[in-house]
């Protein structure tokens, strides 16, 4: 049987030029897979904890012992599992960590190993990783990207409180077009960017720094960028806003610092009702902190079935905590991020508890990212309809998009999902 033989553990650097895992799995026959972990900067509470060394080097970010754990007590435990068993792969790893949070071995240990060993079983069979994850699978679709242009909050130095401000091409017929698309609204935003004197450089996504006065003139900025790059705001073009509210509120109080303002819960929940109402948006995520239960389902029956309400800190890819959320009445669509959960196989378990509850889910990268392509992967493999991996531009979010037009190549068409699968294009 063609097992595990080893697992090795290489420090390399993320985007933001911070240190992160790598992890090489070696199987019997000779083949490796390889993957490296990435990392959040606004992250939830219930997030898979990075294991980093502290102490003076790279601000205490050093990931030297996460890195001696997959060499060591990882590698030990894995060596002579099938690596086509990758949930009992990733039971063991959860077992030896013993942690609720992975902050043992660190998440950062675990999702690097997990994925490696998905890319090594893959490889070993001689199939692209999407096609392996979705053996049993007969049709596969792109996923419709989701673009950040103007990148604030935790990401641009809190310049604006909202975090990303992004395009989803609604109306493209294809994920090469929806490319195409984003690349002249960028452009466009760009222009006036520089044309109003606004222009910062980017943030921590590749999305242009914002310099604006208020939340809502980067709203209409975008709308003119939609206009000015040829597209109809709504149809063509739409928006999609990640409030991240987590990262500026707590027990009900919300500090929107950009505008000068202090509110509740239900302040804020009005000002971002009145945004859907004056805004062709169609995504809003996070539009309430991690911890406000009853404002968030309060929200998501108001913004009404056509608005994805999306669930990233508020559901850290827990099929538990999506599964509450369902209960709850909070929330209809769920971001899925490998590292929150901290194995493939939890992943698997949080979109699949998210599809039991008739949500949609997205796909998701990370603020630190690298050159690693495996969530292509696993949109196209495990079916997901969308793909969030941060701006057009820079090559750790290039990366992303572009394997997604080699996967389109492989599959002679780059259809993504019909608009009408998606619920802003089932008729309001
Ligand atoms: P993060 O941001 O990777 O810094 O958490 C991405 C997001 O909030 O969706
Ligand atoms: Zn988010």
């Amino acid at each position: 049987m063609n097992a595990i033989e080893s697992v090795l553990g290489r420090r390399v650097w993320d985007s933001r030029g911070r240190p992160t895992v790598e992890a090489e799995v070696r199987l019997s026959d000779g083949v490796t897979g390889r993957a490296i972990a990435p990392a959040g900067a606004s992250t939830g509470s219930s997030e898979a904890v990075d294991k980093r060394d502290g102490g003076n080097a790279f601000g205490g970010l050093d990931v030297q012992e996460a890195v001696a754990a997959v060499n060591g007590e990882i590698s030990d435990v894995l060596r002579g599992f099938d690596p086509r068993d990758q949930a009992a792969a990733d039971q063991a790893m959860i077992n030896l960590d013993g942690t609720a949070n992975r902050s043992r071995l660190g998440g950062n240990a675990l999702v690097a190993t997990s994925m490696a060993i998905a890319h090594a079983a893959a490889a070993s069979a001689g199939q692209p990783l999407w096609r392996y994850l979705g053996e049993d699978r007969s049709d596969f679709s792109l996923p419709l990207p989701e673009v950040q242009i103007f990148g604030g909050g935790a990401h641009a130095g809190r310049r604006v409180d909202i975090q990303d401000f992004m395009v989803i091409a609604t109306g493209a017929q294809g994920y090469t077009q929806a490319l195409e698309w984003t690349a002249e609204v960028y452009r466009a935003a760009g222009t006036l960017m520089q044309d109003a004197g606004l222009m910062q450089g980017v943030a921590d996504e590749g999305g242009f720094w914002p310099a604006f006065e208020t939340n809502e003139q980067a709203l209409d900025y975008l709308v003119r960028a939609i206009e000015r790059a040829g597209f109809t705001p709504g149809d063509e073009m739409a928006i999609s806003l990640d409030i991240a509210a987590t990262d500026f509120g707590a027990d009900g109080r919300y500090r929107l610092a950009t505008d000068a303002r202090d509110v509740d819960s239900d302040a804020l929940s009005e000002m971002l009702l009145g945004w859907l109402e004056r805004y062709p948006i169609v995504a809003i995520e996070d539009p309430l902190g991690e911890d406000d239960h009853e404002a968030m389902a309060k929200f998501t029956a108001a913004a009404g079935p056509h608005v994805e309400v999306i669930a990233d800190d508020f559901i850290c890819t827990s099929a538990d905590l999506i599964k509450a959320a369902h209960a709850g009445g909070a929330c209809n669509t769920a971001l899925i991020k490998p590292n929150q959960a901290g194995t493939l196989t939890e992943t698997k378990a949080a979109l699949d508890a998210a599809r039991a509850a008739g949500w949609e889910s997205i796909v998701s990268a990370r603020s630190g990212e690298t050159e690693d392509v495996t969530i292509v992967h696993l949109a196209v493999g495990w079916g997901v309809k969308q793909l969030k991996v941060g701006s057009f531009a820079r090559s750790e979010r290039m990366a992303k998009w572009n394997e997604g037009l080699r996967i389109a190549e492989v599959l002679e068409g780059d259809r993504m999902a019909p608009r009408d699968a998606f619920p802003w294009g089932r008729g309001a």
